[in-house]
């Protein structure tokens, strides 16, 4: 009998045929892997320590002593929202008292230069510390800017014991509130729970409030606009690019704003590093899709609110920080997704823009928000207390 002659080759590999399905399937999966690789990476990296403090809680009731008090206050005020996550305070404790001095090296002098953001959130920060100290059952009072010549001392809160518990509700909110960028469902709010927020604002800060849908479009193409100027332009992109946080930084450092957060979709989160760099060749690509990203985010939303203050000035913007917080904590006990946008408010043309479609024309505004429907994002980071605290003897 004839062998059949063998089409193996004599090294005793086996070849296979590539065909063009095949080839696409390898293509695709180098290309896939490629892309993972740095994730792949990071998976395989043991994890780093994580700092020692979980922010997130706070003791539910009045701690015994006086310091633990004041602890838990702090606690309560580092959870507030802060211009990208900058945290620009520090705490002094003296007593049954807390100083809030503004860190003015965390300022964001381009994209801030009146530092209005800075002082809304000291005001977020000083109505956290107080929502807390109302619901443990204490009294406090408060001296907005009560040194002459000490600018940076923006609050002093003093309290005594023995009162009703009272902002319960809002207390719950505090460790639950986010700033959430995600996509919203495009459900407007109830008008009773737009009531609910708006009961919040006290009578020195207006809400000017846009939940048409139609009226909502052009305010989006702004947001657009004002957010591709914002990037493309180099000195207010090198100061927002320093608050990025790429891979375990914002782990490491307690403050900023992480990738993951920003909800960037497509190339944009997977190259932010080069997206958002203001040396970037690639920044071009990173301006589109921030732009696309805020005219998306207004579009999907349910409502916009402008706030804003009678007159322009350090204590009205603390207040109207304050205020603010407050929206977004019944917000939050109400189920409601919400989100400041700044960006459009930083280019004076779409600034004027937008104060007179708000119909708050002779109003100085302070923050856009939107609001809507969305699931809740996880918690971004903070410097411990104890990192942002000292304490004073008598
Ligand atoms: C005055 C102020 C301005 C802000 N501006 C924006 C903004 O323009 N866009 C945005 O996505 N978040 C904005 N934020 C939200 C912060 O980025 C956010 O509070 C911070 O990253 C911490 O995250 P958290 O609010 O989820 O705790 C702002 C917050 C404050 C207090």
């Amino acid at each position: 009998m004839r062998r059949q002659a063998s089409r193996e080759p004599p090294t005793g590999f086996t070849t296979v045929g590539i065909d063009r399905r095949r080839f696409l399937i390898v293509l695709g999966g180098t290309a896939a892997y490629m892309a993972l690789r740095p994730r792949l990476a990071a998976a395989r990296k043991p994890p780093r320590a994580r700092p020692p403090l979980q922010p997130w809680t706070l003791p539910d009731r009045a701690p015994e002593s006086a310091l633990e008090t004041a602890r838990a206050l702090i606690g309560a005020a580092i959870l507030a929202p802060s211009h990208w996550n900058s945290q620009p305070w520090r705490f002094e404790v003296e007593d049954t008292s807390i100083r809030l001095l503004a860190d003015t090296r965390r300022a964001l002098p381009v994209t801030d230069p009146d530092g209005r953001w800075m002082m809304a959130s000291l005001g977020a920060a000083l109505e956290n510390l107080l929502v807390a100290a109302r619901a443990y059952g204490l009294r406090p009072t408060v001296d907005y800017f009560p040194f002459e010549g000490a600018g940076d001392v923006v609050a002093q809160v003093s309290w005594t014991g023995g009162d009703a518990p009272r902002d319960r509700s809002l207390f719950g909110a505090l460790p639950r509130r986010r700033t959430n960028r995600r996509g919203y469902d495009g459900r407007t709010l109830f008008p009773q729970n737009r009531a609910q927020i708006s009961a919040q604002v006290p009578e020195s800060v207006r809400l000017h409030w846009i939940d048409d849908r139609d009226a909502l479009r052009p305010l989006a193409d702004l947001a657009y606009e004002a957010t591709k100027s914002q990037v493309l332009d180099a000195r207010a992109e090198a100061e927002r690019y320093g608050w990025m946080r790429f891979g375990d930084s914002a782990l490491e450092r307690g403050d900023g704003v992480m990738v993951d957060a920003l909800e960037m979709g497509g190339f944009a989160h997977w190259f932010a590093g080069r997206y958002f760099d203001p040396n970037s060749w690639f920044l071009r690509f990173g301006a589109e899709s921030a732009a696309h990203q805020a005219r998306d985010a207004i579009r999907s939303g349910g409502s916009l609110v402008l706030l804003t203050t009678p007159v322009a000035g350090n204590p009205q913007w603390v207040v109207g920080g304050q205020a603010y917080e407050r929206l977004a904590l019944k917000a939050t006990q109400l189920g409601i997704a919400q989100q400041p946008l700044i960006v459009p408010l930083e280019v004076p043309r779409i600034r004027d823009e937008l104060v007179r479609r708000f119909d708050a024309q002779g109003e100085e505004p302070l923050l856009l928000v939107r609001l809507g429907h969305a699931k809740a994002p996880p918690p971004s980071v903070r410097r411990a207390v104890a990192l942002v605290t000292s304490y004073r003897t008598s």
